[in-house]
């Protein structure tokens, strides 16, 4: 069963929910993020009830770190998958229960590591036995146990985009699941951690369930393996990486397909399941509503400049991914690439795509754009951060301003040798 649409044409019209997409680019200006709440809570709500009570929806916050979105997904009864300090007090603030919070990442620092186990947080999982031995050396110094799990790279290909595919042994995530007894063993040694699980996240974007589910398999087995040599396994963290349809004719598994594939694999070991799902709770429910600001012909091309650039969706830029948009004007016409104003060629959403006719001054709405859309932005050429706004029906709540030119430099200084020092914020 696919997902409701949120983004709706009436009378020609777009709305979001019961909101004319044209009021929301009046009210907050372009370019400007748009989340569906219901959209939100439909992909999480599905998940949870396919996973059950007795696991555990650790929302991916990498994939949308706004605290509104988080504290939607907090609220509907998810936790958290964090990889940074900033991360963490990110889901924190959003009132996540720090027992439902796992810290992943290859390479936590020291004091990230302290306010993790001060927070005291469900599982640390560990990516190498260097990292093993701060967090023993962090929680002894806290006088606390941390629990732990290793994430284990199963050497297993993902089949997705090679930039955020994790399960190889040529990246370096996790470690290689055979050498999974001696890192166990070894963490036994150490008196201030406490193995509680195993973890794997093989990559992102996954359309198809069997790299998962090979994955899956191997994660078993070694579950079984280290449960002969002693190790209580409570927890085993599936990581994340469902994919969206972000193109026509992408048919990822729905999360019920998801759950059960999981469920079959390695629910009947006595252990709760984990998972960290980003994208496939946030792609689906985010937009990003842009205007066209001017349109130019030469003997190639055609070309339809957006006030949206790369730095406001890096997608496309950085991993070729495709988009898909909506226009009000449905009249066709010849197919353009679809660029933003950023001085690179690469600033490029689409080549050759079937764009409707359109004006300057019209509406140009990307779907598919809750993942990894606005956390990525940057101030890249001078360009504010966009705004970001919550809709809930007919309400329509501001969940992030706009950045203002001024704020795109708080915190520079200019150096004490200068003369005539200009930033006022010394
Ligand atoms: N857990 C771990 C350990 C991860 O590394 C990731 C994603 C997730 C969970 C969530 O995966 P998801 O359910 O969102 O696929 N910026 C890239 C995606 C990078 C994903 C990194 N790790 C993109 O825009 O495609």
């Amino acid at each position: 069963m696919s997902f409701s649409q949120t983004l709706a044409r009436r009378d020609g019209a777009l709305f979001i929910e019961d909101v004319p997409v044209r009021d929301l680019a009046e009210a907050h200006g372009t370019p400007l993020y748009v989340y569906s709440r219901a959209g939100l809570l439909e992909r999480a709500s599905r998940l949870l009830a396919a996973f059950g009570p007795d696991n555990l929806v650790a929302y991916s916050i990498k994939s949308n770190m706004n605290l509104a979105v988080v504290r939607t997904f907090v609220d509907a009864g998810c936790g958290v998958d964090v990889t940074s300090r900033g991360e963490l007090e990110r889901a924190l603030r959003a009132r996540a229960d720090p027992r439902k919070i796992v810290y992943s990442g290859a390479g936590k620092r020291p004091d990230e590591i302290d306010r993790g186990l001060e927070a005291g947080l469900r599982m640390f999982n560990v990516e190498s036995l260097d990292e093993l031995a701060m967090i023993d050396a962090r929680a002894r110094a806290a006088g606390v146990v941390a629990p732990i799990s290793f994430r284990l790279n199963p050497d297993v290909d993902a089949r997705t985009h090679p930039k955020i595919a994790t399960g190889l042994r040529t990246v370096k995530f996790g470690v290689p699941i055979e050498e999974a007894p001696a890192a166990y063993a070894h963490a036994k040694t150490l008196s201030n951690v406490e193995v509680v699980g195993v973890d794997c996240h093989i990559g992102s974007q996954l359309l198809s369930l069997e790299p998962m589910r090979d994955a899956l398999l191997k994660l078993k087995t070694a579950v079984l393996s280290l449960r002969q040599a002693g190790h209580e396994i409570r927890l085993i963290d599936i990581g994340g990486g469902l994919g969206v349809e972000y193109q026509d004719g992408d048919v990822p598994p729905t999360p019920e397909e998801y759950a059960d594939m999981a469920l079959e694999v390695v629910g009947g070991l006595g252990a709760a399941l984990v998972c960290e799902p980003g994208r496939s709770l946030t792609a689906g429910a985010g937009y990003l509503v842009s205007r066209v600001l001017y349109q130019k012909q030469n003997e190639q091309k055609s070309f339809v400049i957006l006030d949206a650039g790369m730095n406001d969706y890096v997608r496309p830029a950085m991993y070729g991914s495709p988009v898909r948009v909506e226009t009000e004007s449905t009249r066709a016409s010849a197919p353009v690439d679809l660029v933003g104003p950023v001085c690179e060629s690469t600033d490029r959403f689409a080549e050759g795509y079937a764009l409707p006719e359109v004006s300057n001054g019209d509406l140009v709405v990307f779907r598919d754009v809750g993942a990894y859309g606005f956390c990525m932005a940057s101030t890249y050429n001078g360009r504010p951060l966009p705004a970001e706004v919550m809709v809930h029906g007919s309400r329509v709540e501001r969940v992030r301003r706009r950045q203002s030119v001024e704020e795109t430099w708080t915190g520079e200084l200019q150096p004490q040798w200068d003369d005539e020092p200009t930033a006022d914020d010394r």
